[in-house]
């Protein structure tokens, strides 16, 4: 039997002149949360019969799944409308429908908005009822234009289903795992408590059975994922609350997971025995996202972020007690309002104390509805792009000198996907970084010993030890 009329026996109410395999495109702009919320997406959209495409033009079904961080991410979702209405009409005028949806961020902060600026969209999805898309589709198909951006009761992820091992093996030996959605720490600068809500953390045991279908499927490591990763807090099958730490030790019992990581994460939730799992699990990759903004008190208290310099160093240096070869990476916003240039100058020192491995730099964008939009003495967008731009140089010499400082170490290798020439992989170092060796493609998914020889802008070369 071949999968079409596999697929239409599966679909007998499905009329003979409909495609029997529908396709969806889905782009995702925005966090790594967004890259797992577009595939649980895909998945959940299966099960009604839709494969995905690279080919937008092809799509019966596109799907934008958007990023509201920064004026400018938020700017292109409208700039991608415009495109997708004209693809809409030239479709349409072919005798081939096409639907427009919008998730993510954008979706949830703005939904009425679009529906008005954007009259082809029939779409508009926020991220907590993502569960609902499948009926939420149905309800396009029936001629409604639909605005589904409620902060659903139930658990979305109790109805998404869990990737199959299929798709798994597809997507790659490293995977991402959303434990931890939404945020109550209302930084004044940022939008996320109010796009994704409020902090709700996952059970264990359905992040071990995600885990372990995960791992059934080829996936080597994982890296778990929250707004505010480390303040994840679920419920253990013994009815407990567990921590991060207890949940990273759970994890290293399935066979086979050889990597975990997780991002990210706020300085004020690293708590002991999340520094403990640094020390003592071997699993847990030395490397982490902490971000701290700013190295000026007074506007990391602007920015209500709750902890000082002194204090960030201090925690630093613990976790790097437990596990010495940690390398750091770390985000940082210039020109929040009110940043003097003395203010600045304390971000410099501060990045020349701690020393990053990799890092994030923005100009602060001023989001409406944030505490931050209202506040007097904004930065003009001058200053804020010359400092920026002695952050980035600070920040990429920073970068380099690590990558040069790995040059001659034996490490670990994660082999993930093809290089560039035939005959070459790219691996996963400890630290994150992309490394090309020589290897057959058949090892994808190894660990293997290797012996770094040199370090390109963008990745690092090395050669097998035996
Ligand atoms: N929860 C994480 C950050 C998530 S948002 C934390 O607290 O560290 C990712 C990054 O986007 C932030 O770390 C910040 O550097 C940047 N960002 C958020 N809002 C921004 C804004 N209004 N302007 C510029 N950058 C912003
Ligand atoms: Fe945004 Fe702050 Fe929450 Fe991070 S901790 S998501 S920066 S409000
Ligand atoms: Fe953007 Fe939403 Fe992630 S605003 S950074 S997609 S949580």
């Amino acid at each position: 039997m071949t999968q079409e009329t596999s697929v239409l026996t599966a679909k007998p109410d499905m009329a003979p002149d409909v495609a029997p395999i529908r396709k969806v495109f889905v782009k995702t702009y925005g966090c790594q949360m967004n890259v797992y919320d577009s595939d649980r997406m895909t998945d959940a959209l299966a099960k009604d019969g839709y494969v995905s495409t690279d080919v937008m033009e092809d799509a019966d079904l596109v799907l934008l799944n958007t990023c509201h961080i920064r004026e400018k991410a938020a700017e292109k979702v409208y700039s991608a409308l415009g495109r997708l209405r004209d693809l809409k009409k030239k479709k349409a005028g072919e005798g081939r429908e096409m639907m427009i949806g919008v998730a993510g961020c954008v979706a949830q902060a703005e939904g009425d908005e679009i529906l008005r600026r954007a009259p082809a969209v029939d779409l508009v999805i926020g991220p907590q009822t993502y569960h609902r898309l499948p009926e939420a589709l149905k309800r396009v198909k029936r001629g409604e234009r639909v605005l589904e951006t409620d902060y659903a009761i139930e658990d979305k992820f109790e109805h998404l289903p869990a990737p199959d091992k299929a798709k798994t093996k597809a997507r790659g030996v490293t995977a991402f795992l959303t434990v931890q959605e939404g945020c109550d720490k209302f930084c004044t600068f940022c939008v996320v408590p109010y796009t994704r809500g409020s902090e709700v953390s996952r059970p264990v045991a359905q992040i071990v059975a995600e885990a372990q279908k995960l791992v059934d499927g080829g996936v080597r490591e994982i890296t778990l994922l929250g707004q505010n990763v480390n303040a994840w807090h679920g419920t253990g099958p013994d009815g407990a609350k567990w921590g991060l730490g207890e949940l990273l030790h759970r994890l290293t019992a399935i066979e086979g997971l050889a990597r975990l990581r997780y991002t990210t994460s706020h300085p004020r939730d690293m708590d002991d025995s999340l520094i403990e799992a640094h020390r003592d699990l071997p699993q847990l990759m030395p490397y982490l996202h902490l971000p701290i903004q700013s190295g000026s008190n007074r506007i990391l208290k602007a920015m209500n972020r709750r902890h000082t310099t002194a204090e960030y160093i201090a925690l630093i240096a613990l976790i790097k007690a437990a596990r010495p070869d940690l390398a750091l990476s770390g985000d940082f916003i210039v020109g929040f309002p009110g940043e003097t240039d003395e203010d600045f100058e304390d971000t410099l020192r501060l990045v020349e104390t701690v020393g990053y491995a990799q890092a994030f730099s923005f100009k602060y964008s001023t989001r409406p509805g944030t505490p931050g939009a209202d506040l007097e003495d904004q930065v003009p967008e001058d200053v804020k792009a010359k400092r920026l731009e002695r952050l980035q140089t600070l920040l990429l010499k920073q970068q380099n000198e690590f990558a040069q400082a790995c040059i001659g170490k034996t490490i670990d290798l994660l082999l993930e996907k093809p290089g560039r020439m035939p005959g070459q992989l790219i691996g996963r170092s400890p630290w994150l970084q992309s490394v090309n060796v020589d290897a057959m493609s058949s090892q994808i998914g190894d660990i293997i010993r290797v012996r770094i020889t040199g370090a390109g802008p963008n990745s690092l070369f090395a050669e097998v030890v035996s």
